[in-house]
Parts: structure tokens; sequence; C-alpha cells
């Protein structure tokens, strides 16, 4: 892919932090194109850089060396395009579960009823009926992760950055999940660019996975998931080429796991 026809593109980016008086090098040499509605997944050992880059993307951090474009342009600060799932999620505490999902319609006033129906459609959806009223401070953290899921989502962003959206639930939740967001993906044809711990969801979800270094974090690997869609996110891990996968990313990842630790 040339980089004028990516959606999001990393040219050569670096990004150096300050700990303890001195400087380190987080991410470095980052070159990546994500296609417009490519689901790109992003898998890497803890504090290679993922967050990082996400927040590059979302023009919330700016990189050390090189430039984040989006839609050929470098990114704005804020990024109002992309619609951001962070790692932590930032469900307002002051506002029902309703209010959270309903912020960003509000922002572009979007009718009343319109905001009703659409929010409480999300909520069915991400299994959060009955909630409207609660407070986050009433919420499980898996609860809360799908808050932040559902405010997202409801006004279907242009991309979606999300980092480890489903990491706190349990698996049958993060199944069903998944294949909500698979066919969301499908209807709308959304950019992703999704952190992931769980290989088996990369896979599931991805058109390519890509496999950062440990720190600092480069791309050490980018796999090609080609795996024919529409892919059945219960059946998918029953597929010949699905283990294949597994194995090359399981042992690429664990690599550099090994060699964090070893640090
Ligand atoms: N704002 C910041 N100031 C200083 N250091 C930072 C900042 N943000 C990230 N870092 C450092 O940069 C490195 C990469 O952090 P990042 O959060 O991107 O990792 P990650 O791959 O998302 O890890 P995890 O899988 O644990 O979420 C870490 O060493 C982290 O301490
Ligand atoms: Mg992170």
């Amino acid at each position: 892919m040339s980089e004028g026809s990516a959606l999001i593109s990393f040219r050569g980016i670096a990004k150096r932090f300050e700990h303890d008086g001195s400087m380190f090098t987080a991410v470095e040499d980052v070159q990546l194109d994500v296609a417009p509605g490519e689901f790109c997944c992003v898998v890497g050992p803890s504090g290679c850089g993922k967050s990082t880059l996400l927040n590059m993307s979302a023009g919330l951090m700016e990189p050390s060396a090189g430039t984040v474009h989006y839609a050929g342009s470098p990114v704005p600060k804020p990024n109002t395009k992309v619609g951001y799932i962070t790692q932590k999620d930032n469900v307002l505490p002051w506002r029902t579960v309703f209010r959270n999902v309903a912020l960003p319609l509000e922002l572009r006033q979007v009718d009343k009823a319109e905001i009703r129906e659409r929010v409480s459609a999300m909520l069915d959806l991400v299994g959060l009926t009955g909630f409207a009223k609660a407070y986050p401070r009433q919420l499980s953290g898996g609860m809360r992760k799908r808050v932040a899921l559902a405010r997202t989502l409801v006004y279907e962003p242009e991309a979606i950055l999300a980092d480890e959206p489903f990491g706190a639930l349990d698996a049958q939740l993060k199944t069903i999940l998944q294949a909500e967001l698979r066919r969301i993906w499908e209807r709308t044809g959304t950019t992703f660019i999704f952190v992931t711990h769980d290989i088996g969801e990369a896979i599931t979800l991805g058109d390519r996975v890509v496999v950062m270094s440990q720190r600092p974090g480069r791309i050490s690997m980018v796999c090609d998931v080609d795996i024919p869609r529409p892919r059945d996110v219960f059946k998918v891990r029953f597929d010949a080429r699905y283990a294949e996968l597994f194995e090359q990313l399981w042992s690429a990842l664990s690599d550099e796991v090994e060699q964090e630790l070893a640090s």
C-alpha cells in the first residue's frame, strides 16, 4: 500500500520519555500503514509502546521523531475523526451509564429522541440493559469497559483506536462482544487499530496482526490473517490456518516476552 492511500500512517516514528532524570527510547523506527477499513491488531510485551502509538494516532501525544498521518495530513491535536477506547476506561463518574454513552451524540447535537433510541440499542448490544440509570461507581470493571466501548461505537467514528477493550471480560462475554464488533465492523467499514494481549482475539478479528518487540518497541513482525471472512468467532479457532497463525505469533511474542524478562 502506498503512503497516500493509508488512513493512518506511521513514518519513522520514535518516542522518547524522561525517567529518573534521563531520557529513554520507548518506541523506535515504527513504519506502518493502516488502510481505510482495515482491522489492524497490535500485540506486544507490556511496556513496548502500544498505548503510546494509539496516543499519537489520537493526537494526544507527539512523536519525538517522524510523523503520524491521518488521511494524508499530520494528525490534528486532538484527532476528532477517531474514537478512542483507552486502556484505563475514562467513563465520567458524575454521569449515569445512559448519559455517558449519550455524550458523543449530545456533543454532535443529535436529536433527543434519536439519542434515546441509539443509546438504548447500544446498551442492549453490550449487555448493559437495565443499567442505564446506574453510575460508574456501581459497576464492575468489565461493565465500565463496556460503557466505554458503547460510548465509542454509538457515534460510528471513521476509525476506532481500541486499547485492550475486552481485557477485563470473562471468556464468554468476550466472545459475544467480539462477534458484535465483527458485525459492526462489517456493516460500517470502520478502520480499527486494536491492541490486545490475546493472540486468539487478534487472529479472530484482524486482517493483520502487528507484533511489537520489547522496549524500545519496534515492529518485529506483521502477519496477514488469511482466513476467509466472514469468520465465525465461535468456530474460527478450529480452522487449521488459525492453529498455524497462532503458533507463528505465539513463537514471535514469547521470544519478546522472554527477552524482556531476562533483561
Ligand atoms: N507519559 C509518559 N511519560 C513517561 N513515560 C511514559 C509515558 N507514557 C508511556 N511511558 C513509558 O513508555 C513505555 C511504553 O508505554 P506504553 O504505555 O505505550 O506501553 P504498552 O505497550 O501500552 O504497555 P501495556 O501492555 O502494559 O499497556 C513504558 O516504559 C512507559 O513507562
Ligand atoms: Mg498499554
